[in-house]
Parts: structure tokens; sequence; C-alpha cells
């Protein structure tokens, strides 16, 4: 039988690479993306959604998940087997620019979206894109059962949309789940994320166009994997017998600077010499480390990380190399 899913933020890294791991499934696929007289759809448009294709199968939808009767509207109409809400405003020194936006995008829309599934009365199956950014000052390293302590107004919306997944599974027997992500990159990755701003950087820097790059905390440590192996992570959760969280992790902790490292390495060039230190990019609270344990998502899901950050950072380095160079 084919199954619909809907994903909130279908253009977006993860949207992306989600609905391009569906489509090949058989799913058909409805993607939110935000009415704007100019559309960012670089990411998605090699996927066939052509309105005028009587075989296409994957349809775009304007729409906000700040707006719930857009949502109930869009829910009732499309009654997807599936919803992924990945929608957010992901980039934490943003979230502290605007953080009541924030909290309208990443923290309560997911209470839009469960109680329009409730609503609506579907038997729908629901993700919340849930993130290692709500474990914020608790220590290293973090799994299922580790307490929140968000340091950032993004975490802290996340933190709620959490608790409101978990409230509806247990309160209305919804089959909601948190997927707890931690940083997934890939060459799709926004450009102001540290992965891709040093990839791009080192690429430039290599080609002779630009000297140096501009950089904040080095000392952080994070837990980097392959977002295209991430959102098999996703999927597996919503196709097992019984709704529960699970962290996405690669487990193995490195540091921005063992990143610049490998990305510099890539190119023949040492890092230390072209990057400088800017306090614009230090933020008014850091996350010091975030390292998880995946191990509950490989004994139940049998998922597991297997591109390694350094082999990411190489990867994301060679992409940007052959986006310099241009068309072959
Ligand atoms: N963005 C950025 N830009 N970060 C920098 C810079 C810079 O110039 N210099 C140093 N950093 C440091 C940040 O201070 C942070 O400690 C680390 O690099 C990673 O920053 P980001 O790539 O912006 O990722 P993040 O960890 O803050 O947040 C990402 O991961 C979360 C999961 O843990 C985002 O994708 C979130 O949406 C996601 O939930």
């Amino acid at each position: 039988m084919t199954k619909t899913a809907l994903i909130t933020g279908v253009a977006g890294q993860d949207g992306s690479y989600l609905a391009e791991l569906l489509l090949p499934k058989g799913y058909t696929v409805d993607g939110l993306v935000r009415g704007s007289s100019s559309y960012n759809l670089g990411r998605i448009s090699h996927l066939n959604h052509d309105v005028h294709d009587e075989d296409a199968r994957f349809f775009l939808h304007h729409g906000d998940v700040a707006d719930g009767s857009r949502l109930i509207t869009l829910l009732s109409r499309v009654a997807p087997d599936e919803v992924y809400n990945l929608a957010a405003t992901s980039h934490i020194s943003l979230s502290f620019a605007e953080p009541e936006l924030t909290g309208m995008t990443s923290g309560s829309s997911a209470t839009r979206l469960l109680e329009a599934i409730r609503m609506v009365g579907l038997p729908t199956r629901y993700y919340q894109a849930s993130t290692s950014a709500m474990f914020g000052a608790a220590a290293a390293p973090q799994d299922e059962t580790t307490p929140l302590q968000p340091v950032s107004p993004y975490g802290a919306a996340k933190a709620y949309a959490y608790w409101m997944t978990r409230s509806y599974r247990e309160a209305y027997g919804l089959y909601a789940v948190n997927g707890i992500a931690f940083n997934h990159e890939s060459p799709r990755r926004d450009e102001s994320f540290v992965t891709r701003k040093i990839a791009m950087g080192a690429a430039a820097i290599a080609a002779g166009r630009q000297d140096f790059l501009y950089l904040g905390n080095l000392d952080a440590e994070r837990d980097w994997g392959y977002a295209k192996e991430y959102v098999e992570g996703m999927w597996a959760m919503l196709q097992a017998d019984e709704p529960d969280d699970f962290v996405l992790a690669t487990g193995t902790p490195y540091t921005v600077r063992d990143f610049l490292d490998f990305c510099f390495s890539a190119v023949g060039l040492d890092w230390e010499k072209h990057v400088k230190f800017n306090d614009r990019y230090l933020r008014p609270a850091e996350v010091d480390a975030l390292v998880g344990d995946a191990s509950k998502a490989a004994r139940e899901l049998a998922w597991r990380a297997h591109v390694t950050t350094p082999d990411l950072a190489r990867l994301m380095t060679e992409a940007e190399v052959a986006a310099l160079a241009g068309p072959v």
C-alpha cells in the first residue's frame, strides 16, 4: 500500500534528504514550504514536483508552521500516514536574536501539528525533530535518559516541543516520537553553520579566492554525522511497533579545531595560517560538549552512523572544491 508523508521544512537539508529517501520507497511526499515571493528550493529542485505531470508523487504546499489553521486544512486534505516536523529556526545564534519567533517556529509548531492531528482524527504517525541542543549544559555523553538543560532560546523551544510530543503520546495514545539528533551536516548545510562555513572557507582559500576565515569558539566539542544517514533513522523510528524516543549520533567527539584540521588538510593547507578569531561569532551562552550515545537506536532500530566526522569533513570540502571548479 502506498503511504503518504507530510514533511515540514522539506526545502531544508534534512527535508530534502528525507524526500529523496521516501520517494523511491513508493511514498507520496507532500512538503510544506514557507510562502514567499522568492522560493529557496535549490535542494529539492531535482525532485519531480511538476504539478502537470500525472506521475509526480512529490507535492509542495505553501504554508508556515506558525499558522495553525493552515496546518489543519492541509492535514485534512493530505491525510498523511506520517508527519515529519523538520521546520525550525535552527540557527542557535539567530535564536538569541529572535527568541520569541524561535518559540513559535521551533517550539509551539509541534503543539499545532499534534493538536491538528488529534482534531482531524487521523491515525497519523508523528516525528518530532528534537535535538541535542536540548541537553545544553548536561555532561557528555548524553542519551535518552539525560536530563534536558537547554541554554539557548532554540534549545528551550525544542525542549518544549519534545515534552509536548511525549505528552500527546501519553495523554492521547498518538504514535508520536522524538528523534534526538546530534549535529548532522552535509554539503546541503546552510552556510552559516560552522562545518559548512569551514568547508567553504578551506576550498575558497585553496582556490586563492580569500585569505582568511573568521570564527568564534574553537574549543566546542560536537558529534558531527552525515545528514543523509540521519534521515534513515527518522524513517526507522516511524516504522517501529511502538512509539519511542531515540538519540541519533556518531558517538565520537571532535572540536571545531579538529574540524578545521580535517577540512584544511583535505586541500593541503595549514588552518592556523588562515583562521582568525572574531568575537561576533561568540554566543551569549555556549554549549561546550555534545556527544551522543546512540546505542538504543543501534539495538532497537538497527541504525548506526557509518560516516565518521573526518570522512564528513573531507566529503564536504571536496564538494566545495568541485562547486568552485564549476561544471565539467
Ligand atoms: N555557526 C558558527 N559560526 N559556529 C561557530 C563559529 C562560527 O563562525 N565559530 C565557532 N563556532 C562554534 C559554535 O560556537 C558552536 O560551539 C559550534 O561551533 C557549532 O556551531 P553550529 O555549527 O552553529 O552548530 P550548533 O551546535 O550550535 O547547532 C547545531 O546543532 C544542533 C544539534 O546539536 C544546529 O544544527 C542546531 O539546529 C542543532 O539542533
